[in-house]
């Protein structure tokens, strides 16, 4: 999709739609509904629908007008964005998605959006109906022998304020969206297509492209390095596992901190022997979302080039039954030297992260985040509108809070407290696997703060959020993306 700005009149731009986003301002003596800009052209081409209460501002609602008067547009399109007072740039990023969906399904290729002027900076604005536009115009349906491939070819940005400013905005809003459907694409990959080879050229490639180092370990150094909980999980698949590592090291970054970036890259869950049952099984193609993140936020970090160093670790494996599969009851060592004992085979991703999060300290990192569809249990938690977030540093949460908000992106603070350490305890080894059904995300998520010790560290539990179950007007059923740009932001920020 290109993209471009626009500082011309609205009534004067000529385009297959031009889109007005229309709030609810709900207050006495005044019209209910406002439309988005200061053009007295398009308020007038829009004052009947409004005074006939078709269009009412409500959240998602769509009107759309042909041949509309005194303005150039061939369409213009009053979307609804809900109520005024509480209207920001979550809100609008959300409405470009939807403008994307509607305009593209009739057939239309290039539409123009105006910023809203409503209490939002124009650089945020821009951003936010960009990288909104990106996510929009995703498809999910590859395999489809007659895909139409309808997309939207071109936007058009209508916006008043400093240039240059906007440019910048509209440059790294297109990285940052560009990156996320790059991520969607590798997590919408079913496992016969997206094995852990394929995942790690897909790495290689993307490094290449834009200059980041890349380095793919198969089985050989796994065992060298001795990541017994990696490969405990790894040894029961035909399909060989890869360590992924990718470096980002700017000119003129200090030596530290240097951010650590760890993913979990199941290409696909059985469950290994504690088998999973049939049903739904079909969605553990998706558990490699957390590495797939990871690779598409090194991405955007390659093309933004904050002044910071950055490692991304992606443990890519399999978690399959055979006859070479680890059974409930082993006891595998990982890399740091604890020992743990396998409860359930299918709490395999915090066994692989166990070992990236160990060895990305090892590789000099400061700082850790990790990105997993860890737990069923985090789902049940937080359903499908929040992912989870985990952390052992005050600081690193608040930056990461900031991060969140910048993003546009839902995730709630999950409790690490000690008295949880107790369920995790074993018999005969440091620590279990499992800890059973009670406060499953949280155990989890101590099990992995083992790992990261006193190395401050947040774990994102993406199980619920990496997959959207139904189509939503501003982003299609699928892969969804989440946690990107949040770690696009934070790691922006981290350089200062
Ligand atoms: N990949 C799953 C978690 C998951 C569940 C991801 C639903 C996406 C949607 C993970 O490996 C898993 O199986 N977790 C188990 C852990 C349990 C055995 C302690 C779970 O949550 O049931
Ligand atoms: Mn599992
Ligand atoms: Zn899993």
């Amino acid at each position: 999709m290109k993209t471009n700005l626009s500082f011309f009149t609205p009534a004067e731009i000529e385009t297959e739609c031009l889109v007005a986003v229309a709030l609810d301002r709900d207050e006495k003596d005044k019209p209910q509904v406002s439309i988005e800009t200061s053009d007295a052209a398009v308020k007038d081409a829009a004052a009947d629908v409004i005074a006939s209460g078709e269009a009412t501002g409500k959240a998602f609602e769509t009107t759309l007008l042909h041949h509309p008067v005194k303005l150039k547009a061939k369409r213009l399109l009053l979307l609804g964005g809900g109520k005024a007072k509480s209207f920001s740039a979550f809100d609008l990023r959300r409405l470009a998605g939807a403008a994307v969906r509607t305009l593209k399904s009739r057939g239309v290729r290039s539409f123009a959006f105006l910023a809203p002027e409503a209490g939002l900076k124009a650089e945020d604005a821009v951003k936010a109906i960009v990288e909104g536009a990106f996510v929009g115009n995703f498809e999910p349906d590859y395999y489809k022998s007659d895909r139409k491939d309808q997309k939207i070819e071109a936007l058009t940005v209508v916006a008043r304020g400093d240039q240059a400013k906007l440019q910048q905005a509209m440059d790294e809003a297109r990285i940052i969206g560009e990156s996320q459907n790059f991520t969607r694409d590798l997590v919408n990959e079913p496992s016969n297509r997206m094995t852990p080879t394929i995942l790690a050229e897909r790495a290689k490639k993307m490094a290449a492209e834009v200059g980041l180092k890349c380095e793919v370990y198969g089985a050989d150094k796994i065992k060298e390095l001795k990541m017994g909980a990696f490969w405990s999980v790894a040894q029961g698949s035909d399909e060989p596992p890869a360590l992924i590592v990718l470096h980002y090291e700017p000119a003129g970054a200090p030596e530290k901190p240097v951010l650590g970036l760890v993913g979990k890259g199941i290409t696909f869950d059985t469950g290994g022997i504690s088998i999973k049952p049939s049903d739904g099984m079909e969605k553990m193609k998706y558990d490699m979302a957390g590495g797939a993140t990871m690779i598409g936020a090194m991405r955007a970090i390659a093309l933004l080039k904050p002044k910071v160093k950055i490692t991304a670790i992606v443990c890519a494996t399999e978690n399959m039954p055979s006859g070479k599969a680890q059974k409930p009851g082993d006891v595998q060592i990982a890399m740091s030297g604890k020992s743990i004992e396998i409860i359930n085979t299918d709490a395999e991703g915090r066994l692989v992260l166990a070992d990236g999060l160990y060895y990305a300290r090892q590789l000099g990192c400061t700082h850790l985040i990790d990105a997993a569809t860890l737990t069923g249990a985090v789902v049940v938690a937080l359903g499908s509108i929040n992912a989870g977030v985990f952390g052992n540093d005050e600081q690193m949460y608040e930056r990461f809070s900031k991060a969140l908000s910048k993003a546009g992106e839902k995730m709630w603070r999950m409790p690490l407290d000690d008295e949880y350490k107790e369920i995790i305890r074993s018999n005969i080894a440091d620590i279990v696997n499992s800890g059973g059904r009670h406060g499953g995300a949280i155990t989890a998520a101590m099990f992995l703060k083992e790992f990261a010790e006193d190395v401050p560290w947040l774990h994102l539990d993406i199980a619920g959020t990496a997959w959207t179950e139904e189509q939503k007007p501003w982003i299609a059923k699928g892969p969804s993306g989440i946690a990107l740009r949040s770690l696009v932001e934070f790691a922006r920020d981290f350089a200062g």
